[in-house]
């Protein structure tokens, strides 16, 4: 696994929207599975100006979003789905029906969700690019520590770490015990693997992602397992690496 670390977040941004820039542009017919949460942001915002420039081809990329919270929907400011709109479908020039899919967090059959993603990711020949924040237990999506790395697309309880966390990104409290989400089969085949961490609260995970053991417990330590994967990082989320 490369470890690429830049001085702050936003630099760190810039390099992680550049590479799937370019990636894009040497491959426009790409899948890119694109995480939630508060690290991607800023890369987001990176991607939206190039498209607004005109530096990268979207128009025959396809999105596959990551995960979602069960029970919440685009209604809920803070769910996955949400976010993901907000920040970034809205504001590219894509046609969302037909280059975006997304878990339905509300759907009363989370089985068919899941066989319907999976359907839509082997239709578009796998992932190219899984931009993946790391979380503070290492969970990648929702594939929590203990996670079975075979499976697809999935429905997981939540970790109590996940719960306590997932907090921040609610402005009311909300009652979340499961997330549906890509299963680490598709996400580290891909072929690329991308892990963003920034912070001084992600320092002790970056360490374990990094240097510690390969383990089901800490997912995002099997990124390195994977055949071109990346963890790009800035300085705070580094400062705890021996080297
Ligand atoms: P964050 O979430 O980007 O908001 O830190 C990462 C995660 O928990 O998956």
């Amino acid at each position: 696994m490369k470890v690429i670390v830049k001085e702050n977040y936003d630099l760190m941004s810039k390099a992680v929207a550049d590479n799937i820039i370019n990636y894009v542009n040497n491959k426009p017919k790409s899948l890119l599975c694109l995480a939630g949460g508060d690290t991607p942001l800023k890369t987001f915002e990176y991607l939206v100006k190039a498209a607004e420039n005109k530096e990268i081809n979207l128009t025959e990329v396809k999105f596959v979003s990551l995960d979602e919270w069960v029970g919440l929907g685009p209604a809920t400011k803070g769910s996955c789905v949400e976010t993901l709109y907000t920040h970034l479908y809205n504001k590219l020039p894509i046609n969302v029906e037909e280059q975006v899919c997304f878990f339905d967090g509300l759907s009363n059959d989370l089985e068919n969700e899941c066989r319907r993603v999976d359907s839509f990711i082997e239709s578009c020949g796998g992932i190219d690019i899984s931009l993946l924040g790391i979380g503070m237990n290492g969970h990648l999506g929702f594939n929590e520590p203990g996670v079975n790395p075979e499976l697809k697309c999935a429905v997981i309880p939540l970790d109590p770490v996940t719960k306590t966390v997932g907090a921040k990104y609610f402005d009311e409290e909300v009652d979340v015990q499961a997330g549906i989400t890509v299963g680490l089969k598709h996400l580290l085949d891909a072929k690329e693997v991308i892990l963003i961490a920034n912070g001084e609260k992600k320092a002790e995970i970056v360490k374990k992602t990094i240097e510690g053991e390969i383990t089901t417990e800490v997912p995002s330590s099997l990124a390195r397992n994977s055949i071109d994967s990346s963890i790009y990082i800035d300085t705070e989320a580094g400062n705890k690496l021996s080297k």
